[in-house]
């Protein structure tokens, strides 16, 4: 299947209106909460290493990039006032160090008037000269940069965005496809990989090689895991050396198109039928709670109802004894499932706004005991969302069970035994509907077979 990622791309065109519209509104209403009348975004600023001239990546502010689909652009700037075409300050510096931004085109480039500059210093006569009546949002480092603009961030137009960037558009969602098709070509190239005794680092190689994505590129450091690296949740170290026995293999890897994310978990038993079939089961697990996923369903119930079937599992599977309660109350699902069901999704990996109430600044706190839990919203029609549960044999976790009520109910001999494997995580990124949920990720993985 050929996958168009070009900012040519006539399926994305022809939903970018709409999307620009949706971002009007929004910015409309945020403008006229905060009384003012243009909204100044900047990309954001190369960041040098200390005491070097050599910058870390690029990471541009998600608020240019939920606008644009301009990844690589710094020291740019996006001006915005109702009523008015919106103005991009572009910036391409005459430089032979580097490759610069190449001339403005794609499907966006008509919806702007766009400005060339050829140094960042040459901004402010394209911006609104009334600066009083700007508010600018990005990350300003040096003050010179916000034009002497002086209100910054302001928290209640960030809490506008933020509540809203919650629900995506259709040209969003069709980015997101794209992008969860594209890390599902890297995901199936990783798995045959695996099977081929491959090393973490080759692995890598061929999840970037499939996907055509840089490790700057990617919208996280790829989580490549083998054996017992399975139990580091953010393990990111890429071994050279294929180990002597290879076990399991748990991989967390996404990829991105025009700047909104893929995040998603596969793991699998390279020969173990028992591992293989304690995937097997966790996977029906995962597939059960998605099935939970709807708008005006509660996060923060499907996490513990998560919690309840874990425990469940853990007995099943002899890892634990003792009832639900007692199992979730003494703390032993939370050391096998240390982390939350998801997050919210979209031009930030962990997109922000998960925590929100409404768009004043109201937030709903994670329930008591769960402080990782990144989504406790009420999910709605759109969102885009991951459902990752997991099982894992952390040892630093589980010690601490020792010496309190939760010890009597592990079986540590199970957990001797499972201990090589690391753990097992399926993460999923689902979009909520009225009824149910649409899941990109199963659909791509039937799709790129
Ligand atoms: N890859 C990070 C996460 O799953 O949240
Ligand atoms: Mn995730
Ligand atoms: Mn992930």
């Amino acid at each position: 299947m050929l996958l168009d990622y070009s900012d040519s791309n006539t399926e994305l065109g022809a939903l970018y209106a709409a999307h620009l519209d949706t971002l009007f509104r929004r910015f409309d209403h945020a403008l006229e909460r905060v009384g003012a009348s243009h909204a100044v975004i900047f990309s954001g600023s190369p960041r040098y290493a200390f005491l070097d001239d050599n910058h870390y990546p690029f990471r541009p502010n998600p608020h240019f990039v939920a606008w644009l689909p301009l990844v690589d652009l710094p020291l740019s700037y996006l001006v915005y006032t109702p009523g008015e075409k919106p103005v991009l300050v572009y910036c391409q510096p005459r430089d032979y160090w580097h490759v610069v931004p190449g001339e403005p085109s794609g499907y966006w480039s008509r919806f702007f008037d766009v400005r060339i500059v050829h140094d960042v210093t040459e901004t402010g006569k394209h911006l609104p000269e009334s600066r009083g009546k700007c508010v600018l949002v990005g990350e300003i480092d040096d003050p010179s940069l916000a034009f002497g603009i002086e209100r910054v961030n302001p928290e209640s137009l960030l809490n506008i965005l933020h509540y809203a960037r919650g629900v995506k558009t259709d040209y969003e969602l069709a980015c997101m496809r794209l992008a969860t098709r594209r890390a599902v070509r890297g995901h199936r190239a990783a798995e045959q990989a695996f099977r081929a005794g491959s090393s973490e680092f080759d692995i890598h190689q061929a999840y970037c090689k499939a996907t055509d994505l840089t490790d700057n590129e990617l919208p996280y450091k790829n989580i490549i895991a083998l054996n017992r690296n399975a139990a580091t949740l953010h393990y990111t170290k890429l071994d050279r050396e294929a180990p002597g026995v290879v076990r399991s293999f748990l991989i967390d890897a996404g990829a991105s198109v025009h700047g909104y994310a893929a995040d998603i978990t596969r793991t699998y038993s390279f020969e173990d039928p028992h591992f293989a079939d304690l995937i097997h089961r966790m996977d029906a697990l995962q597939r059960e709670i998605v099935k939970h996923v709807h708008a005006g369903a509660d996060y923060r119930q499907l996490h513990l109802d998560t919690h309840r079937q874990l425990a469940e599992f853990l007995v099943d599977i002899e890892l634990a004894s003792g009832n639900s309660d007692t199992l979730i109350a003494t703390g032993v699902t939370t050391a096998f499932f240390p982390h939350g069901l998801g997050h919210l999704l979209g031009v930030q990996v962990h997109d922000t706004g998960g925590h929100m109430e409404n768009d004043t600044g109201t937030t709903i706190d994670p329930p008591s005991g769960h402080p990782y839990l990144r989504l406790t919203r009420r999910l709605e029609e759109n969102m885009v969302l991951t459902v990752e549960p997991g099982l894992y044999v952390i040892d630093l976790l589980l010690r601490s069970l020792k010496g309190t009520d939760a010890e009597g109910h592990v079986n540590w001999p199970e957990v001797d035994r499972w201990r090589p494997f690391g753990g097992i995580r399926i993460e999923d990124n689902v979009r909520v509907l009225a009824k149910g949920s649409e899941n990109l990720t199963r659909d791509a993985f039937r799709e790129v077979a």
